[in-house]
């Protein structure tokens, strides 16, 4: 399936995703990396992986919808199929999320809907949590909100800042990120009533306690 990438910044996640299209029989093949902002270190990846990127600065609209048009229009330019958001810092407003519906995915370091928005880490370390996590989601117009298609739980440890704990829920981004794609590229996945249900899966997997010698 034809997918694009879409971010704003050193795009590890997208780096992550370039990765497993490149193995044998993955199901998603990244046609474009897309970035807003023009100098984003992740477009000179893209480009030495010989992928075709795009900047679509955001600050030369006026209005969202007519930047939106314009990515819109790049995506299907290129024929793209599916679109992944990976850290990409715009909110995408129903004029382009009606046009791509079902066919967005974004990647949250949360486990959703618990922390929403910005600075997820600081705000786990101050709620005292003892798991975090990521999230992969379809887009819907409201800012990390959407099925959920795959969860990682990452612990939360007691001498955590946020950067340490950034780098320990970026890990299971990698990890999640081109599994959910995968899933979703292979035709795996479906929406019922605004929950995703994915074929074949049905046992229960690892069970993650913390403290680590909590019940099993
Ligand atoms: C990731 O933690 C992602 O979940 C969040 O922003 C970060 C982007 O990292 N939305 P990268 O650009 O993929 O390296």
């Amino acid at each position: 399936m034809k997918t694009a990438v879409l971010i704003s910044g050193r795009g590890s996640n997208m780096q992550a995703l370039v990765k497993a299209s490149q193995t044998d029989g993955y199901p998603a093949d990244i046609v474009r990396v897309i970035s807003n902002e023009p100098t984003a270190s992740g477009l000179d990846f893209a480009a030495r992986a010989r992928i075709g990127t795009d900047v679509v600065n955001h600050r030369e609209f006026d209005r969202r919808e007519s930047f939106e048009d314009v990515l819109h229009e790049r995506l299907v330019a290129a024929e793209v199929e599916l679109v992944c958001l990976a850290g990409f810092m715009r909110l995408l407003t129903e004029h382009f999320v009606s046009r791509w519906f079902d066919r967005i995915l974004n990647i949250h370091p949360s486990l959703l809907p618990a922390y929403k928005g910005l600075q997820t880490h600081e705000r786990v370390i101050e709620d005292g949590v003892r798991f975090t996590g990521c999230t992969i989601h379809f887009v819907r117009p409201a800012m990390d909100s959407g099925p959920i298609i795959c969860q990682a739980a990452v612990p939360v440890l007691q001498d955590d800042t946020a950067d340490v704990l950034a780098t320990r829920v970026l890990e299971a981004e990698h990890r999640c990120y081109p599994y959910a794609l995968s899933l979703v590229a292979s035709g795996k996945t479906s929406i019922v009533d605004e929950k995703v249900a994915i074929d074949g899966v049905t046992e229960l997997g690892n069970v993650l306690v913390n403290p680590p010698d909590g019940p099993a």
